[in-house]
């Protein structure tokens, strides 16, 4: 089955550890960002609004308590592994499998007013999120809104020079950083440059009103957003079974009492609507 063999390349794991650290992600992303959904998108009743690649669904979770219940909530993903038991789920919330990145099926052609999808930096292939956002935009209904949030990885290596995990004082840390930054999502160099680009990319797709935000991290949550990062690398140590990014992982992890912290991610925003 197609989505049998892309679901095999996920770098990352599905046990509940992963799920857990899925989840903290999305409330630290929250807690940053400031909502759910950007302020142009307005929430009227009956509205149906669908999270593509949903992982654990916690963010239509979080989101079902800040709409009104007539509001259909679909959540797709390639996996099902992380998602809650259906008979947890409020009454307007659904899960499905799909691969997003085949032919959409026809009953979710122009079906939602809003498709949200978020962190797909180690997801999208080749540097290139098209097939991603052309499967999305046929999703929605005319005039509705795509909302696309990842970390801000290039604008984040743009800074490295001004990192505080200085090579002398924290070797391990910066060993951490160094395997990050050419070893992990960094390779071929420019490959996350579509993130940077997202909103012009939304633009050359036909999306109008197209917004781009990053945000920054605040200074007291650095350590909170290294430790995510550290527990990330970990499991695509594991997925890999590279002993020797364990132990990379590990090290710089003992340094975070000592100050040494990767900040990490910069959220960003891109919001576009369809053929207004
Ligand atoms: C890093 S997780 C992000 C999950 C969720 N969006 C979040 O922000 O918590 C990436 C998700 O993409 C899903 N995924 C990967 N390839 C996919 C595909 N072709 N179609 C649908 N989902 C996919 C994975 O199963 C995983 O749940």
């Amino acid at each position: 089955m197609a989505a049998q063999q892309q679901d095999n390349e996920y770098v990352l794991r599905r046990d509940y550890a992963a799920s857990a650290r899925l989840n903290l992600q999305h409330y630290q992303m929250k807690e940053t960002i400031g909502y759910l959904l950007h302020p142009d998108i307005r929430v009227s009743e009956g509205m149906r609004i669908a999270d593509i690649a949903c992982g654990t669904g916690m963010w239509l979770l979080d989101l079902s308590s800040e709409v009104p219940e007539s509001v259909t909530l679909e959540g797709f993903d390639i996996s099902d592994d992380q998602f809650p038991h259906m008979s947890y789920l409020p009454k307007n919330i659904k899960l499905k499998t799909l691969d997003a990145t085949g032919p959409v099926p026809e009953e979710l052609v122009g079906r939602y007013d809003v498709v949200h999808v978020a962190l797909l930096t180690l997801v999208v292939k080749d540097g290139e999120p098209g097939v991603w956002i052309r499967n999305l935009m046929s999703m929605l209904e005319q005039g509705g809104y795509l909302q696309w949030q990842e970390g801000n990885m290039p604008a984040h290596i743009a800074r490295q020079t001004a990192s505080p995990s200085s090579p002398t004082d924290f070797p391990h840390m910066h060993a951490f950083e160094q395997y990050h930054l050419n070893t992990l999502s960094m390779q071929p160099p420019g490959i996350n440059d579509w993130i940077t680009e997202l909103g012009e990319r939304f633009e050359k797709h036909g999306l109008k009103d197209v917004k781009q935000l990053t945000y920054e991290v605040p200074r007291k949550y650095w350590r909170a957003w290294t430790e995510t990062l550290l527990l990330i690398v970990e499991e695509f140590a594991d997925r890999l079974d590279n002993a020797g990014l364990r132990e990379v992982v590990k090290r710089a992890g003992a340094e975070l009492k000592k100050g040494a912290v990767r900040p990490n991610l910069m959220p960003i925003i891109v919001i576009g609507r369809k053929g207004v």
